[in-house]
């Protein structure tokens, strides 16, 4: 077994620990509290599926550095391999009982994500990936849409968490897409969006101000199975989670084009 065949594995088997916890404690009693912002919510189920997670690796790859958002994590400097952890993505969802919201594991080797895996535990769908390998749902090979028209595209985004404060350019993005393209969604999980772009339910998705365990495993998946990825100029990583556009691929500069006749550049931003 190579190595990330290991390492996909583990990813898939405490993504479904996660995951099955999640199911298990769904729309029960949550203790719920604030992080960063008074709509930035943490509750008592995402840390203790990242405990989960992050022990399971420890047992088994103790050598490996890991980067969780719930803080349990740990940094190995040098190290080959780095897990880019999201316990739950889709925490608002979660603290109000709305079932959209999934495990989300990426992991690095040499800082490039290589294998991705995500759990949605109320649809029983796991997504994974491994670099040059394809994606896969539920172990059935997945590809993006084929729609080449940005007028007939179902897409979707979604908002920072600083969003009261400071708005920036997204919701202007929100308009113009909401006259360019089909439909726009916000379902509130940042990897599920991803991982729907890379299974053809979403043409285009795009955000700001993600955090790299947001985008580490989606991203991937949609690399994977066909789509491009990129930042807001179409050329840059998006794997910091800061630019995120995602596409079929077709779609991909004329959504490019939309964000940047709104606004949405580098410049209106670090302005906003
Ligand atoms: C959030 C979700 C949401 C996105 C936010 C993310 P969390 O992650 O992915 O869809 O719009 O920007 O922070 O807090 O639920 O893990
Ligand atoms: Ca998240
Ligand atoms: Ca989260």
């Amino acid at each position: 077994m190579s190595e990330a065949t290991a390492v996909l594995a583990l990813a898939q088997r405490l993504a479904r620990v996660a995951g099955a916890l999640q199911r298990d404690r769904w729309e029960s009693d949550l203790e719920i509290e604030t992080k960063s912002s008074a709509v930035d919510l943490v509750t008592d189920v995402d840390r203790a599926c990242e405990k989960l997670i992050v022990q399971g690796i420890q047992a088994e790859r103790p050598h490996d550095a890991i980067f969780a958002e719930e803080g349990h994590g740990e940094d190995h400097p040098g190290a080959t391999w780095r897990w880019v952890i999201d316990p739950v993505d889709g925490t608002t969802n979660y603290a109000h009982g709305y079932p959209c919201f999934c495990v989300s594991i990426g992991v690095e080797r040499d800082g490039e994500p290589t294998v991705g895996v995500i759990y949605n535990p109320t649809l029983d769908e796991l997504y994974h990936a491994v670099r040059g390998g394809g994606a896969f749902r539920n172990q059935r090979p997945i590809r993006v849409s084929g729609e080449d028209a940005l007028a007939r595209s179902l897409l979707a985004t979604g908002f920072a968490y600083d969003r009261r404060d400071d708005p920036g350019p997204n919701l202007a993005a929100m308009e113009a897409f909401l006259r360019a393209g089909r439909a726009v969604r916000r379902d509130g999980s940042a990897a599920l969006d991803l991982a729907a772009v890379a299974c053809g339910r979403f043409d285009g998705y795009w955000e700001l101000s993600l955090k790299p365990w947001d985008v580490s495993a989606g991203g991937l998946l949609v690399q994977e199975a066909g789509g491009r990825l990129s930042d807001l100029s179409g050329a840059g990583p998006a794997w910091s989670g800061d630019e995120v556009v995602a596409s079929n691929g077709r779609i991909h500069d004329p959504m490019l084009e939309v964000l940047a006749e709104a606004g949405t550049s580098v410049e209106s931003r670090s302005r906003a």
